[in-house]
């Protein structure tokens, strides 16, 4: 056997090393052999790489493992539950490594919660200064994503797997808001696992969205469950936890909440303000971005995993027709570019039946100021809302991230969006990635809109504010888009501040240069979106796992502008 040159091991290392293996000593390493640094890489080598296929474990090489043993023959074993105080890894080479990705290691290995001695999620934040816990204690649906990603990127997906089971088995408890009972699709927002020394049992307890500010549903949690599992399958090849009759019950579940019939005129969902990673008021109900692309991307999820059996081919079908509706609708009304804003600034209004052109009946004089400066002449992006005679021309990160992954945007439109945030990288970008949303609002609008929300306040959190945690999509955004730099870039921003800032869960301010007003530090979604991001670049086929290519029978029916012709 070749014995493998250090600096590759070194490099294996940094990008999937196995620094938290809780207890047994774990066999999912990746091969090295095909892991060479971003740097190496031209842009056209990137973008060949990213595979669209599963990540078997038959990749990975013998000889990595024995490698890997080596390497890890002093590998920690804690003995249980959380494992807070103990030192979570000690291995040889360890100085060697970027000293960031290891710490962010071990603090996400930190933030690891356990049902009766295994790992089932990441606590959404472990802030020891922060005097008020609220619900940082939880393991939250949505912010566990990049966690599990980070760990399927690093050959250890058992801990995916137990979350996928633990919330499935969650999604089948009775949910009771006072006297109203949730559906029984309804994935948790977050849960808690209650600890009891004495008795030395462990419990669990959820929210639906009964405990949460605003008492409101998370409409995501489903969608990112569907995604995760599609995810968990193509990185391990195991396709029997997908297979399983109840992980089969449960994508039906969701589905069934989704595909209803109702009073609908729109293929979109009608959605709930705060029902998002934006959890509170915001000006987001009606038919957010957010919301819309995360379900494409899971109805496309599921179509590639449900079972062919009757009951499954029902649902396909639905999914079929729904897909090809979805897109056609977001594609055309929600994409604005140059040419499409000057088309509505042009608008007729009151045009009655189905040959309007402003099928909307949007009102030209409600189109926002801000709009016509930050529209850059080449680039495009799907707005935040559009329903009745209202068009919110917010841009949101994580939706037009998700539309790019998830193959809503053609490859045109992803194009656009990519370069509409060059274009305007100090507005979405600024001091650190990401931008929510953009821009933020102020005044007698944030009064009415938010409600007058004192954590809302212009440029902070929600309205404004910049995540950490979204520089995973951005990065994933612009591997997929064959534009490394962009995330390169991002990166960079990310590595001068968040370690020493103690991984904050926003920042504040028009450019996010400030620590946000009330983030919690180590906060887990900063550190694994950072982690995931890290990944990404030293090895893009694990995009693979997040995106999805076009569908041929998908191309878009209507070419009206010419950033995306
Ligand atoms: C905040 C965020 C939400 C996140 C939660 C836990 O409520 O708005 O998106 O899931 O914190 O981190």
């Amino acid at each position: 056997m070749d014995r493998p040159k250090k600096r590759d091991v070194l490099r294996a290392v940094n990008s999937m090393s196995s620094l938290c293996q809780n207890g047994e000593k774990k066999e999912g390493i990746r091969a090295v052999n095909s892991v060479c640094s971003i740097s190496e890489l031209t842009d056209e080598d990137l973008l060949s790489r990213l595979l669209d296929r599963p990540r078997l474990k038959l990749e990975r090489k013998k000889s990595y493992e024995e490698m890997s043993l080596s390497l890890y023959d002093s590998a920690h074993s804690l003995d249980g539950r959380s494992g807070w105080d103990t030192p979570v890894f000690s291995m040889k080479y360890s100085s060697d490594l970027n000293p960031m990705v290891t710490e962010a290691w071990e603090a996400l290995c930190r933030s690891q919660v356990y049902f009766r001695g295994k790992p089932v999620g990441t606590i959404a934040a472990y802030d020891h200064a922060s005097e008020e816990v609220l619900n940082y204690d939880q393991v939250f649906v949505r912010d566990f994503v990049p966690s599990a990603l980070a760990f399927l990127m690093k050959g250890d997906p058992d801990i995916v797997k137990n979350f996928l089971l633990k919330t499935l088995h969650i999604q089948g408890q009775d949910k009771m808001i006072d006297k109203f009972k949730l559906g029984d699709g309804a994935m948790p927002a977050s849960f808690k696992v209650l600890h009891n020394p004495i008795k030395k049992t462990d419990t669990i307890i959820a929210d639906f969205g009964e405990s949460a500010i605003g008492r409101v549903a998370p409409v995501d949690s489903g969608f990112w469950w569907i995604i995760l599992l599609r995810a968990y399958t193509k990185s391990t090849g195991d396709h029997s936890l997908a297979e399983r009759p109840e992980c089969q019950k449960g994508m039906r579940l969701i589905l069934s909440l989704c595909l209803s019939e109702g009073f609908d005129t729109f293929p979109t969902l009608l959605c709930a303000d705060g029902c998002s990673m934006v959890d509170r008021r915001m000006g987001i109900y009606g038919y957010p971005i957010e919301i819309q692309a995360l379900f494409f991307m899971a109805l496309r999820s599921a179509l590639s995993m449900l079972k062919h059996d009757s009951e499954g081919k029902e649902f396909m079908e639905k999914i079929v027709k729904r897909l090809h509706a979805l897109s056609f609708h977001i594609r055309s009304y929600f994409w604005l570019d140059f040419q499409q804003l000057n088309d509505i600034y042009r608008y007729k209004t009151e045009e009655y039946s189905h040959t309007a052109v402003n099928k909307f009946n949007v009102i030209p004089d409600s189109i926002p100021d801000w709009i016509f400066d930050f529209m850059p002449l080449r680039g495009g992006y799907f707005i935040g809302n559009v329903s009745p005679a209202r068009m919110d021309f917010r841009w949101f990160a994580l939706g037009n991230c998700i539309a790019i992954l998830s193959s809503l945007a053609t490859p045109e439109q992803s194009m656009a969006i990519m370069d509409l945030i060059e274009a305007r990288w100090e507005e979405l970008v600024g001091e650190m990635p990401l931008k929510i949303c953009y821009p933020a609002m102020e005044s007698h609008e944030w009064r009415i809109v938010t409600g007058c929300d004192p954590k809302n306040t212009r440029w902070s959190y929600h309205n404004g504010g910049s995540w950490p945690v979204l520089l995973w999509l951005l990065t994933a955004a612009s591997i997929k888009t064959g534009r490394p730099q962009i995330a390169r870039r991002a990166i960079e921003l990310a590595e001068a501040r968040l370690l020493k800032d103690g991984w904050p869960e926003y920042y504040d301010g028009k450019s996010g240069r400030f620590i946000g007003k009330q983030a919690r530090k180590f906060q887990t979604w900063s550190i694994a979106g950072y982690l995931v991001a890290k990944m990404m670049m030293d090895d893009p086929t694990h995009v693979g796992m997040i995106s999805m290519e076009e569908e041929k029978h998908m191309k878009p029916p209507l070419r009206r502008s010419s950033s995306w012709t």
